[in-house]
């Protein structure tokens, strides 16, 4: 069962005109809400972003904060499984094909709950392979648009190697990944880039955050030079669905012993915590760190 547009119904029956701006110009925006035992993670937060996304492409907002948390909680209900990825997808409508925004056009709203899949177990113990590329996205990395051509040529540069993700260099400096946050730890220190226009500000990278700092870990928010990606003791990926995800391999070279470290160990097992944290709080309380 999705979302379509104000109906729920069986995926086979959704359909899209072919004139809707998603696909003729990739004009719209997205979030992926992770959901553990049918409680969403961090709702606020994704539906914040949201909003935020919708007023960088100059969309209003559909739907009022109630309505979505409304349809979703009736999305997730609808579902055969627990843990689930649910997708907003919210695009600037049907319309004559025209650059230029429609006037008056309906937004398009379409939502569906997949089953969540977080990295298996052997991937946390042993961590994953990763590979490097020049980020050569737009320059509005931070509003989380439909249009991922530019996220998806990235991540096959990795796939084609077998490798989990594509970690990203803009002017020598570090920014994120094909389709997550970055973190690299030296000398017991978690270094992050800044929120920028450069990155998209992961609601996973604001729990690693928060984590860090609410258990006196080391953590800076700097730029941070691609050598010192090269030379890390550890490297992480965070996302909804990687969570947090030790990066053991860069372009074919060991990042610092070539296991999953200490650090990441650590912030793993708090990730997982709060996590239960928030299933027992129940679906309609926020969870601080
Ligand atoms: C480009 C990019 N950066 C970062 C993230 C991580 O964001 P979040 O933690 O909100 O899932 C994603 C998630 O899909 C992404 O596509």
């Amino acid at each position: 069962m999705v979302f379509l547009n104000g109906r729920f119904l069986p995926i086979e029956e959704a359909k899209v005109p072919v004139l809707d701006r998603g696909f003729i110009f990739g004009d719209g925006v997205y979030e992926l809400v992770p959901v553990y035992s049918r409680v969403p993670f961090r709702l606020d937060e994704h539906l914040a972003r949201l909003e935020r996304s919708l007023a960088g492409v100059k969309m209003r907002n559909p739907y009022s904060q109630a309505q979505w948390r409304a349809t979703l909680y009736r999305l997730i209900d609808a579902q055969p499984f627990q843990d689930q990825g649910v997708y907003f997808q919210v695009t600037r409508g049907v319309a004559k094909r025209d650059h230029s925004f429609p006037q008056g056009a309906e937004p398009t709203v379409f939502m569906m709950a997949n089953p969540l899949v977080t990295p298996p177990r052997e991937l946390v113990e042993n961590g994953a392979a990763a590979v490097t590329a020049q980020d050569n996205r737009w320059l509005r990395c931070d509003i989380k648009s439909i249009s991922l051509i530019g996220n998806c040529l990235l991540r096959q540069a990795s796939a084609e190697v077998g490798a989990a993700e594509t970690i990203l260099f803009r002017d020598g400096k570090l920014t994120e990944a094909s389709a997550s946050n970055v973190f690299a730890v030296k000398q017991g220190v978690i270094l992050t880039p800044p929120k920028s226009n450069l990155i998209l500000p992961g609601i996973t990278y604001d729990v690693i955050c928060e984590l860090a700092l609410a258990n006196g870990l080391p953590l800076e928010f700097r730029e941070v030079d691609e050598s010192e990606v090269r030379a890390a003791d550890e490297v992480w990926v965070t996302s909804s669905s990687k969570e947090v995800l030790a990066i053991v391999s860069l372009d074919g070279a060991k990042v610092g012993q070539g296991r999953p470290g200490p650090a990441f160990a650590r912030m793993y097992q708090l990730y997982q915590e709060f996590k239960q944290k928030v299933m027992r709080a129940g679906k309609r309380e926020a969870v601080s760190a």
